[in-house]
């Protein structure tokens, strides 16, 4: 039989990283993890197909060496959280553009012609369509803000992926996750952060960031990982797919349902959107349907088993 593909998954050990690197290991591939631990968890199960590496995206010569070992790379090393992207722009940048660079450095010298860029919403900030297709325009509405730091980054993400990928490439698929959540996911995301704060919650009262109407849609990781699937075997050269679902909700209503199931009282309190939030984003999904995603979790399915698993 011939010897599956050896994959290196760049920020492996964060939360999709993680999910990722299980639906590689049940196909049998061979996986190697290059990640900083800044954020992710790294898993201490021995087993004979997957190798972790400690090391920071940015340094080239443990890059290439791990590219030395490998067919096909998934790029997701990134800094994620919304609160860093406000207090260090700058690193936020540098992990981006450098990191980018060498994997495709590393790529042209070692021959590999297979690269999945993670992407993301942010690239279309306010956009002009809802729900947003592949094909909204890119902006970034205000250089000034560091928000657009985190955005901006993807946003060359996608360039550099489109046009290094014409000329050096077999197979450069960039995917834009919309919301993901799912268990152990981190704190740096509104849905564990509404479950902590309700839980502690004292006198009823839950701050919300903006007005509560601002709107969301959210994918339950299996979705997620089954979306990556159909593109890690389907996806085309050169396309870009959006990975999200298409039910919509205010975020008042996600803090009613988190408390719903877990049986607490809470009343809403607003408080000024952070400059660069954005009041409506959901995503246009025909494209990965084409490709034979189905989703099977609603957010109230989801918003259970996370809180059945408490974690
Ligand atoms: N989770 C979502 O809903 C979502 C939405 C849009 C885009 N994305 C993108 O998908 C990818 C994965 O996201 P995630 O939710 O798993 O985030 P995550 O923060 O859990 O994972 C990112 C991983 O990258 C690692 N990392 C950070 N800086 C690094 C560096 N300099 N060198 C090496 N490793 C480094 C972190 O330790 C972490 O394990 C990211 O590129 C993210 O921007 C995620």
């Amino acid at each position: 039989m011939k010897n599956k593909k050896t994959f290196l998954v760049t920020g492996g050990t964060g939360f999709i990283g993680r999910n990722i690197v299980n639906l590689l290991l049940k196909k049998n591939y061979k996986i190697l993890v290059l990640d900083d631990g800044s954020r992710g968890v790294f898993n201490k199960t021995i087993n004979k197909n997957i190798k972790y590496i400690k090391g920071d995206i940015r340094e080239k010569k443990l890059l290439y060496k791990c590219l030395k070992k490998v067919d096909a790379v998934i790029h997701l090393a990134y800094i994620n959280g919304t609160r860093y992207f406000y207090e260090k722009p700058d690193v936020i940048l540098d992990v981006a553009i450098k990191g980018l660079i060498n994997v495709f450095d590393g790529c042209k010298k070692y021959k590999i012609k297979e690269l999945y860029l993670a992407s993301s919403s942010e690239v279309y900030q306010t956009p002009l369509k809802i729900p947003t297709d592949e094909n909204e325009m890119l902006k970034i509405p205000d250089i000034y803000n560091p928000r657009y730091s985190y955005g901006g980054g993807k946003i060359l993400t996608e360039l550099m992926g489109i046009n290094y990928g014409k000329k050096f490439f077999k197979k450069l698929i960039i995917f834009r996750p919309h919301n993901v959540y799912g268990p152990n996911m981190g704190n740096e995301h509104v849905i564990p952060e509404f479950i902590k704060k309700i839980k502690s919650i004292k006198n009823k009262n839950f701050k919300i960031q903006g007005s509560g109407n601002e709107i969301r849609s959210f994918i339950y990781i299996e979705d997620f990982i089954n979306a990556f699937d159909l593109i890690l075997h389907k996806g085309k050269h050169l396309n870009i797919y959006n990975i999200g679902t298409n039910e919509k909700i205010k975020i008042k209503e996600l803090a009613k349902k988190i408390a719903k199931i877990i049986n607490k009282k809470i009343i809403i309190r607003k408080s000024p959107l952070k400059e660069g939030g954005t009041k409506i984003r959901v995503p246009n999904i025909k494209k990965i349907k084409m490709l034979g995603f189905k989703t099977k979790f609603t957010l109230n399915n989801g918003l259970n088993k996370i809180l059945k698993l408490n974690v």
